[in-house]
């Protein structure tokens, strides 16, 4: 068993589902998680040298829960301010006794730090544009909670695509499971390696996108990101864009809206979408903790 959750180009459709079916066991029936002590001899470091709320809270509430000892490591006062690299910053950790990492950085060094420091467990939290697996995870137990199965959907995923570690995930979760369609659709500047994808088309016009999908998944514009040349106008966007009521009516009648969080809100998606039935959002934050605990019960005892 692997001990590292780098990207979810890693697993199977058996391994997703298997994780899927693990992380509704840890949801009660009155919707709180299981608290079980299965790991207290288990210390986890949770290293976010980007900004995170979802995902940096939702692993260390499981961490808990699971009974494991959690050092909320703070990047802003530790010696990364001083120079001191990634690597032997892991590595310092790991001779105090930490036994897995979950790391968010914005470049990819988490690959070579598994080389680095083979005697860590680490966990992906967020890989520059690049990848996102337990917000992958999340995003395919969210869909199963809402469709008979992943498979037969029609998926569009509509925003600032190329700069989407979750759309990334996504596509490599979903490229396990016999989707009907899948659509990217969004700004064009935003979208530049979507435009003749493998897995997917491209349609910039949402209208025509949208029409028939059964999942909906819309993503902030990444302004952290973007170059000043990509900067687009968001009175424009919102009219091009935006998933409002009107445009929601296009899709199937029982089609969800997810997005991985934060939203902009009434800029990606308006409020009274947001507040609709058909959005699932929330949903994604409290299953994020399930889907964490799966994780980190999984990879503990690899
Ligand atoms: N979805 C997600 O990664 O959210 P956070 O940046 O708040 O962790």
């Amino acid at each position: 068993m692997n001990k590292n959750l780098l990207s979810l180009a890693q697993l199977s459709r058996k391994e997703i589902e298997d994780l899927i079916s693990f992380a509704e066991k840890f949801i009660n029936d009155d919707g709180t998680f299981k608290k079980e002590s299965l790991f207290p001899d288990k210390t986890i470091a949770n290293i976010f040298c980007e900004p995170s709320t979802r995902t940096k809270s939702s692993f260390e509430i499981a961490a808990k829960n699971l009974g494991c000892n959690v050092l909320d490591f703070d990047t802003e006062t530790s010696s990364l301010q001083k120079g001191e690299s990634i690597y032997d910053t892991v590595d310092a950790l790991s001779l105090m006794g930490v036994d897995m990492c979950v790391l968010r950085h914005s470049e990819s060094v988490i690959h070579e730090l598994t080389q680095y420091i083979p005697e860590m467990s680490f966990i992906n939290g967020g890989e520059g544009s690049i990848s996102h697996p337990t917000q992958g995870l999340v995003d395919l137990m969210t869909i199963t909670q809402h469709k008979e199965t992943i498979d037969d959907q029609n998926i569009v995923i509509v925003g600032d695509l190329d700069h989407s570690r979750v759309t990334a995930s996504f596509i490599e979760g979903i490229s396990n499971f016999d989707f009907k369609s899948l659509t990217f659709s969004g700004h064009p500047e935003m979208c530049k390696s979507f435009h003749n994808h493998p897995k997917g088309k491209y349609e910039p016009d949402l209208n025509i996108a949208i029409e028939g999908a059964d999942v909906i998944v819309a993503l902030r514009i990444q302004h952290e990101r973007l170059e000043a040349q990509d900067i687009v106008d968001i009175d424009q966007y919102k009219y091009e864009y935006q998933i409002n009521s009107e445009r929601l009516a296009m899709a199937h009648e029982d089609a969800i809206l997810m997005h991985p969080g934060p939203v902009n809100l009434d800029i990606e998606i308006s409020t009274m979408v947001y507040e609709s039935d058909q959005c699932v959002i929330r949903q994604q934050i409290t299953n994020g903790v399930a889907m964490r605990m799966a994780v980190l019960s999984q990879y503990l005892s690899g």
